[in-house]
């Protein structure tokens, strides 16, 4: 993929001009980005936690999870995070182990921000889909996984809590296979479960670590491997698993599929791991094979063809905005995921929602939870925080050269959940407006308005779970110092409309529309708020011409 960088040639006419300089291929070729995909509590924190460690992130498993029974990783910056102990914002966490440098893309587990995560996805190039070995496939690992899938995403998976009483693992590979249509290769094979497990067998080096009980904050638990043939091993692992375990490696290397890197890119197949996040085993092993299989950063469809990260321009596209990340600065910052050419801080790059308006990248910086360091340079594959006065919007692209370059927008989900949003106090109108605005502008909800409205009454909050409404009250009261009041609607889905309001007028005249909502959104298109989808289905039957659609881009 790299091969077909060839210099430019008019390298010294500009400065800022970035060339795929040989230090430039190095750092992609070195890069991993990837997302976590899973259910609530099927180990995300504890895994990433683990991540950290080998990767010097963090000195001690402490420093992400609290040893008290409330959740906090440093991932988990917002108070109501910690309170709650759920994670809201996705955040990047950054480490190098091993000569790569990993961009680990953290994402909300709680289903209600399943749209962050989405986003989120769009910026990753790797995905890794956490199972819960005693619970197999969960519903919201499920719909994210539908998600890789639309982005061909590469999937790795690990079954974690094998510590735990285990399904099967050849009904977890059965699961998969038969759920997910994807193809399943083992990369280890565990040795029981739960009081029983004894380890894992490494099917390329045909060894067996053995699990040992690790308290949990020991950096790594030894490998202790040990070749099929050991003597010693009927006798560690019990002569009914060891007999187990052979015959096993008999039917594994006559059934299953090899190893094709190929198809792992495609999303075709996935190589799957086992393990236990908590006991630190697994997760190395893991680690190492995932480096070795994994896609670097990889090229992009736009609008001005495909980019790699070989393109000699840079490119990048907002992904996330998020308010207030340091509450004592009031900052604003739009994380841009990188996807060709070197990032230089103060650089200048268009804009192509702005017309290729040229924008200095004067604030940069990299996150590690709250921390943040300010960055010079970055490559592809990477995520950078840019300071936000109000110019970035959720999928803008940001390029140099003369080319404008147009990544592709990152719909909403439809939303599923409304409230009216008052302001009791109208003393208050102004934090109201900025603190709505700001939170709109991260995406964190959708506002509507009832058409023919015109400001007389209170905007609707639109959102894919009720979570995500109670995140604005609180934020609005936190950050903005704004009491709001949510007043709950009936309806439990959105469907934008492409027709006219003539068309819609039309339809309502004729009772085809009885019991739906009239709204704008923010640019002023029709969306259509319905109680249930039996009625949304009979307006597709009987006004196909509304052109229903269940969510829209920015324009
Ligand atoms: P999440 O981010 O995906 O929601 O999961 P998280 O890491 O918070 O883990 C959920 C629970 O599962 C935690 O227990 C955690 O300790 C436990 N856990 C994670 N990995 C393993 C594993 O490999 N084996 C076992 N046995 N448990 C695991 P908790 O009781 O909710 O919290 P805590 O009191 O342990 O901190």
């Amino acid at each position: 993929m790299l091969e077909a960088i060839s210099p430019t040639e008019n390298l010294a006419k500009e400065a800022i001009q970035t060339v795929v300089s040989d230090k430039t291929k190095s750092k992609v070729l070195e890069r991993r980005t990837f997302a976590i995909i899973s259910h609530p509590d099927s180990g995300k924190t504890t895994l990433t936690e683990k991540l950290l460690l080998y990767g010097g992130a963090i000195n001690e498993a402490g420093a992400v999870r609290s040893r008290a029974s409330q959740r906090k990783t440093q991932s988990d910056f917002m108070e109501m995070e910690k309170q709650r102990g759920i994670s809201i914002s996705s955040t990047v966490l950054t480490f190098d182990y091993s000569g790569f440098q990993i961009n680990l893309l953290d994402t909300p587990g709680h289903a209600d921000f399943g749209e962050d995560t989405y986003r989120t996805l769009s910026a990753a190039d790797n995905a890794l889909m956490l199972v819960d070995a005693g619970k197999g496939l969960e519903a919201q690992t499920r719909k994210l996984f539908e998600v890789c899938r639309l982005r061909g995403l590469p999937i790795y998976t690990f079954v974690n809590k094998m510590d735990r009483p285990a399904k099967g693992p050849v009904e977890l590979v059965d699961e998969i296979e038969r759920e997910m249509g994807l193809e399943v290769v083992p990369m280890v094979w565990p040795i029981g479960d739960g009081e029983d497990f004894k380890g894992v067998y490494d099917r390329e080096a045909r060894v067996v670590h053995l699990f040992e009980r690790q308290g949990r904050k020991e950096k790594a638990a030894a490998l202790d491997a040990l070749p099929l043939s050991d003597p010693g091993l009927p006798k560690l692992l019990g002569s009914t698993l060891f007999a187990q375990l052979e015959e096993d490696v008999e039917l594994l290397d006559a059934l299953m599929p090899s190893l094709d890197v190929a198809k792992v890119m495609r999303g075709e197949q996935t190589p799957m791991f086992f393990g236990s996040a908590m006991s630190n085993f697994g997760v190395a092993l893991f680690l190492n094979k995932f480096l070795a299989i994994s896609e670097p950063p990889a090229p992009r469809e736009t609008t001005a063809g495909s980019i790699g990260p070989e393109h000699p321009e840079f490119t990048g596209f907002v992904f996330k905005l998020q308010a207030n990340l340091n509450p004592k600065h009031r900052d604003r910052v739009a994380y841009v995921r990188i996807c060709s050419g070197k990032f230089e801080k103060g650089m200048k790059v268009s804009h192509s929602r702005l017309r290729g308006r040229q924008v200095n990248l004067a604030q940069a910086s990299m996150l590690f939870g709250q921390d943040r360091e300010t960055i010079e340079e970055a490559y592809p594959g990477d995520v950078v925080g840019l300071n936000n006065p109000g110019l970035f919007a959720i999928g803008d692209s940001i390029y140099t050269g003369p080319k404008t370059v147009r990544f592709p927008g990152i719909p909403s989900f439809s939303p599923e959940v409304f409230a009216y949003i008052f302001n009791p106090s109208a003393g208050k109108y102004k934090s109201f407006k900025k603190g709505i605005d700001e939170l709109l502008e991260e995406g964190a909800v959708q506002l509507l308005y009832e058409r023919n409205d015109e400001g007389k009454t209170s905007p609707i909050l639109a959102a894919v779970g009720p979570l995500q409404l109670e995140v604005v009250s609180y934020r609005m009261k936190e950050e903005y110092g704004v009491e709001t009041r949510l007043e709950p609607l009936t309806f439990t889905a959105a469907r934008w409309s492409e027709a006219t309001w003539e068309d819609i007028d039309r339809a309502d005249a004729e009772g085809l529309i009885f019991g739906a909502m009239k709204c704008k959104d923010r640019w002023g298109r029709p969306v259509l708020l319905f109680r249930n989808d039996w009625k949304i289905n009979q307006v597709v039957d009987e006004a196909p011409y509304l052109k229903l659609i269940p969510w829209a881009f920015a324009p």
